[in-house]
């Protein structure tokens, strides 16, 4: 058991990290800004897409200080996002950067309270920007370390609740070392993504073998049943002339808010215009697909919401921010059709 030995424990990660641990650019920086960009990006988008794509490096060379990205406008923010999805997060992002600006002079803070304090910050990645930037003592419980203890521990509870969670993090405060928390923490998360993987754990490896008290890893942690998939069907229209395309601007209300879509339609409306493309995409819990209809030699269907609707130059388009799946098929049907 870990909590007679914490510093056996704590050791054996820090020892496997420097060994095994990857060198990620958000590794490279002590900088605070750079890391809590980091960990907002990492929460709902996978380290691969996030490195192969560039989109660390290129977010941080935009937006190099809370101030950047305080000042910049709606579309900016959304076109810089462009490819990660979820864009509440940069809405978030920008919540932060301008509470930075009014209440700390436009310096990160450096005291875990108030690094909390900020819009859309939580427990996880205060504690994360905390314990990688400034190697503060403080936890961190992610889905990597909530599988890892769950296993070290063999808890038999579920752990997506809120005694689960509580659990949980009084086993991340109880075992974080007064020094090196940057390092344990790190190797923590990563042991979670190497090796006590969700699957296929690798136990005959794993470091904390001599603490783990699990017999069967794979049936931990227990979780309740997911939510079930939704089937949608979007059916959109291509409609173009005199060198204009015409597109939706999803209202302020809406998850896409601010971003430019193909317009929708009722199917029925749709009956003879030619499909152009079919494709799929998943967005939480909905597996949509997304049919595409040829309206250029046909008179568009009236919409419901005509003022969400604008004619755009084709010129204009790279510089419109606009949700992945649309940007995929756009580019395809438009390097086909010129
Ligand atoms: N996922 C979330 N934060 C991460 C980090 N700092 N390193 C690797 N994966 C992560």
């Amino acid at each position: 058991m870990p909590l007679q030995q914490p510093a056996s424990f704590q050791k054996s990660l820090i020892q496997w990290f420097s060994k095994e641990g990857e060198d990620y650019p958000w590794r490279q920086t002590t900088d605070p800004w750079h890391i809590l960009i980091s960990e907002v990006m990492l929460q709902q988008t996978q380290v691969a897409t996030v490195l192969n794509k560039g989109f660390f490096v290129r977010f941080i060379a935009q937006f190099p200080t809370p101030a950047d990205l305080a000042r910049a406008d709606e579309q900016t923010i959304l076109s810089a996002w462009e490819g990660l999805g979820y864009y509440r997060r940069v809405r978030n992002l920008q919540k932060a950067a301008k509470a930075i600006c009014d209440y700390h002079e436009g310096i990160f803070p450096k005291q875990y309270e108030q690094i909390r304090a900020l819009p859309g910050i939580g427990r996880y990645t205060a504690g994360a920007v905390a314990s990688f930037a400034y190697n503060q003592s403080q936890p961190i419980v992610d889905a990597n370390v909530a599988r890892v203890f769950s296993r070290v521990f063999d808890y038999q509870e579920r752990v997506d609740t809120t005694a689960g969670q509580k659990q949980l993090w009084s086993w991340a405060e109880q075992l974080v070392p007064a020094k090196n928390a940057r390092a344990y923490n790190s190797a923590l998360m990563e042991l979670g993504q190497q090796v006590c993987t969700n699957k296929t754990p690798k136990c005959e490896t794993c470091i904390l073998k001599k603490f783990c008290s699990t017999k069967d890893p794979t049936s931990l942690p227990k979780k309740g049943s997911a939510k079930k998939t939704v089937l949608v069907d979007e059916h959109c229209i291509l409609a173009i002339q005199d060198g204009k395309i015409l597109l939706h601007q999803e209202k302020a209300s809406a998850r896409r808010s601010g971003m430019w879509k193909l317009p929708e339609r009722a199917h029925h409306q749709l009956e003879a215009c030619p499909l152009l493309s079919k494709s799929t995409y998943g967005i939480t819990h909905h597996r949509v697909t997304l049919r595409i209809y040829d309206t250029r030699n046909i008179s568009i269907p009236n919409s419901e919401n005509p003022e969400q609707e604008k004619w755009h130059q084709l010129e204009e388009l790279p510089t419109l921010p606009m949700p992945s799946p649309f940007r995929k098929v756009l580019d395809t049907l438009l390097a086909d059709l010129f």
